[in-house]
């Protein structure tokens, strides 16, 4: 842990903040004392009766609520440099509008992260049609991927360490996927206030797989504008450049002397606007980064995001070999979110931990091929630091 963020911590405690006090508009829940056991309160129930939990855990300074459905993460707060707390993760305050009209807020999303062409793909001489949500294109495991499933969430302590273990069974054939897809993923955080989330999944037929999470960061605190000015610094020189429906071309373009060289901090606001025919594609930043640090057993960093203004700063380190940086262009100021504002273009980005966009289709990509008598593991971990 950072000094800095010791002395936040510190200085939050002298001050008495709470989650009561700190300035968070959404409901406030038992909470999870920190370093303690997770607490499990009961959040709604689906349309056919299905309870939905929501479990919070706090350690480190950090504080996270998280949903059974779509293992979603609820709400994040983090404190400033003064201690102040604020969620910095998009959602709601209530289930319906998860179930209703969520942009896979904060949510675990599978089989398979972002696009897959034509929502189709061929293995071992078989062709499977996935169920198609994106034009033509299947986004984020289809119509009814993991982001809508109840998980089977169980919470625990182990040292220092508090967290949750989240399980979730696909069926063969769910979703159009081959094989049954044994998930479990486990959030933890960590004494520093670390959140780190370890993927694994077991098959017992050849499929494909790529998992992430589709947190929606402003690390200003949710609802409070644009993250434009946040300072984003990705260790890619190269990216994939995609078609008008968001796939890869299959190219590995260079981020040099383009709006998409993060390699040195710099805002998104700064060229968001350049006419670029890639950022005309994505209204913005909606493509997959190829960090070059490569696939890797342990995490390594790949980037940093930080809000000049509070302070606030996340790093991110993966095992994955991508990173989709999102830049919230689709967020048009039709939801309200957790603290009763509404969410505009721009109002938050996500920084998705992944294999490439459309891999099974794309021979020269990194494989997400999983085979029965293997085992799919991924890690990524976010720390966070104020001064
Ligand atoms: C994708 C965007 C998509 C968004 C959905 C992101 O991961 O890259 O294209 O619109 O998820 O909220």
């Amino acid at each position: 842990m950072e000094t800095s963020r010791r002395t936040v911590i510190a200085a939050a405690a002298a001050a008495g903040i709470t989650a009561a006090t700190a300035g968070t508009s959404h409901a406030t829940s038992p909470g999870g004392k920190p370093g303690g056991k997770p607490v499990k309160e009961l959040f709604g129930k689906l349309a056919d009766g299905t309870k939905v939990h929501r479990w919070s855990l706090a350690n480190g300074g950090t504080r996270l609520k998280v949903l059974s459905y779509g293992g979603i993460v609820q709400s994040l707060e983090l404190p400033d440099s003064r201690g102040r707390y604020r969620n910095v993760s998009l959602g709601f305050d209530n289930l319906d509008d998860y179930v209703a009209s969520s942009p896979y807020f904060g949510a675990l999303i599978g089989r398979f992260g972002n696009r897959m062409a034509q929502g189709r793909f061929d293995l071992d001489g078989k062709t499977y049609q996935l169920s198609v949500n994106d034009g033509e294109n299947s986004l984020h495991g289809g119509a009814k991927g993991f982001d809508k499933r109840v998980w089977d969430v169980e919470g625990f302590t182990s040292g220092s360490d508090v967290g949750l273990v989240l399980h979730y069974t696909s069926g063969d054939g769910e979703m159009g996927y081959p094989g049954t897809l044994k998930t479990k993923v486990t959030y933890t955080l960590t004494r520093d206030g670390d959140w780190r989330i370890d993927y694994a999944a077991t098959t017992d037929k050849a499929t494909v797989v790529n998992l992430t999470n589709h947190v929606y960061w402003n690390l200003a605190g949710e609802g409070s504008g644009s993250v434009y000015d946040h300072e984003l610094q990705i260790g890619a020189s190269r990216y994939t450049p995609v078609d008008k429906g968001l796939i890869p071309t299959g190219e590995l373009a260079k981020v040099s002397g383009t709006p998409f060289d993060f390699r040195r901090p710099k805002t998104p606001g700064e060229d968001i606007r350049e006419a670029h025919q890639q950022l005309l594609h994505g209204q913005g930043f909606d493509h997959n980064w190829v960090l070059d640090k490569g696939a890797t057993a342990r995490p390594e960093h790949v980037a940093t995001l930080r809000d000049p203004a509070s302070g606030r700063a996340l790093k991110v380190a993966t095992t994955e070999p991508g990173l989709q940086f999102y830049s919230g262009n689709f967020l048009d100021g039709t939801l309200v979110g957790t603290g009763g504002h509404i969410y505009r273009q721009g109002d938050a980005m996500c920084l998705e931990t992944q294999h490439f966009p459309d891999s099974p289709n794309q021979p020269s990509f990194p494989s997400t091929v999983l085979r029965p008598g293997q085992t799919y593991r991924s890690t990524t971990v976010h720390s966070f630091s104020a001064r």
